[in-house]
């Protein structure tokens, strides 16, 4: 298990450019078996979770080559419709292929993803959608067997606006009969990316970052060339970086729009930032100030995948906040380790209250989740003395060498294998 070495203290101070992001390149992989052609996507972030999604498509016949930041998919020789289990129990959100291979192909054979670290993550509404839109769904011995003759296009209602299951409804009703009204729809910035992507080989998506998303089935679709917008959650997690030691970092390869509640908080904590068309500058003030209260909600509510990162900053900001996770149930792994770093943080199920302290000092600690390591690392960065994190796999499902670009703007981290 590779593990990272911080020596804090250093500010961190200069310039990054941000990966691609994603929460969009997954759902993208998942929609290159739609057009049964050649899917060029640039951009793609090198992180373990794309690894996954890729043996997932050559699992079922699809042939890729990756190039530097270029994915190059072939899925016109698709001939198996089952997803080794292996794969679905490593990254739940393969789940995503649902949609899209009934689309494809009309059958789908896949383990029951299960839950994860940061909560039980039902599937209730993707698999109620997918009947609606007539899709005969057997679930028995852990396994999810999908079929259907003809999806047809129909008016569904979201309990609530699920990221997952937005894209996997968008992603079956591309090439079904008729049209297709998701309501309550999951308004993410990734949800309006695989709008896009479909659009651009052929698909006809009205609505994608809006709460109604109309969907036109389509019979063809052809080849497509796209790159992917950058990581809204790598962003902030720089931006972080740099507010948590003090220092000041411009990062590049932005979308600013899509992240103003994360903005917006950090303003409020007294980070002075600038953004412009596709950068975003932050510069740290002597003193931070708490937070009155972060409830993560929908976008564009203030992102359950920052919250960790934000309570890391907290932690050293003068006075009290207080954190509402309202997303999901089992997302505060992180704070047992941050107490052992000295951080005063009292829990009480979705509620934390963090009472900042004068600096936190190094620990050996564990990630448990993807952005509860972030939190750790950035923690880390502003503690007093060394800290170990173990378990740094957790953090490269979703940041590509973090360490190198954290290096490349002051910090003190390596990585051990
Ligand atoms: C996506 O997960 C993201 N993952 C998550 O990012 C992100 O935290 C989440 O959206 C919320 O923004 C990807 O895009 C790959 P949801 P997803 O369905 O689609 C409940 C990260 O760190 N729910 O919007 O799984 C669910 O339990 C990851 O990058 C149901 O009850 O999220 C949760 O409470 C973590 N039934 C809430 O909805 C369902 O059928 C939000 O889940 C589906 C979801």
């Amino acid at each position: 298990m590779s593990k990272y070495i911080i020596v804090g203290g250093n500010k961190i101070e200069g310039e990054l450019s941000i990966q691609g992001a994603k929460n969009a390149v997954l759902p993208l992989i998942a929609a290159t078996v739609l057009n049964s052609s050649t899917n060029i996507i640039h951009d793609i972030p090198e992180i373990t979770d794309v690894e996954i999604m890729i043996k997932i498509l050559e699992s079922l016949g699809c042939t890729v080559k990756r190039e530097n930041k270029t994915l190059i998919v072939d899925s016109s020789r698709l001939h198996n419709y089952e997803i080794p289990e292996v794969y679905v129990r490593e990254m739940r959100s393969s789940i995503v292929f649902l949609g899209a291979m009934l689309s494809r192909f009309g059958k789908i054979k896949v383990s029951y993803p299960g839950g994860c670290e940061i909560g039980s993550r039902p599937i209730d509404l993707h698999l109620r959608a997918l009947k609606q839109m007539g899709a005969v769904i057997e679930e028995k011995h852990g396994f999810i067997v999908c079929e259907t003759v003809n999806l047809r296009g129909c008016e569904i209602q979201l309990d609530f606006p699920s990221v997952g299951a937005t894209e996997n409804i968008m992603l079956a009703a591309v090439r079904s009969r008729g049209t297709t009204v998701i309501r309550n729809a999951a308004r993410e910035p990734e949800v309006i990316e695989l709008g896009n992507y479909i659009n651009a080989m052929g698909g006809r998506v009205f609505g994608a970052g809006t709460a109604t998303i109309f969907i036109h089935g389509v019979e063809k679709l052809h080849e497509i060339e796209y790159k992917i917008i950058p990581d809204r959650i790598v962003t902030g997690t720089y931006l972080i970086a740099a507010a948590i030691t003090g220092g000041e970092i411009l990062l590049k390869n932005v979308v600013p729009d899509h992240l103003q509640s994360v903005v917006s908080k950090l303003r409020e904590t007294g980070c002075i930032i600038r953004s412009d068309k596709n950068s975003i500058e932050l510069k740290t003030p002597r003193k931070l100030n708490s937070l009155e209260s972060i409830k993560t909600l929908p976008y564009p509510g203030f992102p359950t995948d920052m919250q960790s990162q934000m309570m890391a900053l907290t932690t050293i900001c003068d006075g009290t906040s207080l954190f509402i996770e309202n997303i999901f149930e089992s997302r505060y792994k992180h704070v047992n380790e941050l107490i052992r770093m000295g951080a005063n943080i009292i829990l009480d199920g979705r509620v934390a209250l963090v009472k900042g302290v004068k600096k936190l000092t190094g620990a050996s600690v564990t990630a448990r989740d993807l952005r509860g390591g972030a939190c750790l690392l950035l923690a880390g960065l502003a503690a007093e003395g060394e800290t170990v994190l173990e378990n740094a796999h957790h953090i490269e499902r979703g940041y590509d060498n973090i360490h190198k670009d954290i290096s490349k703007v002051g910090g003190n981290i390596v990585k051990i294998q």
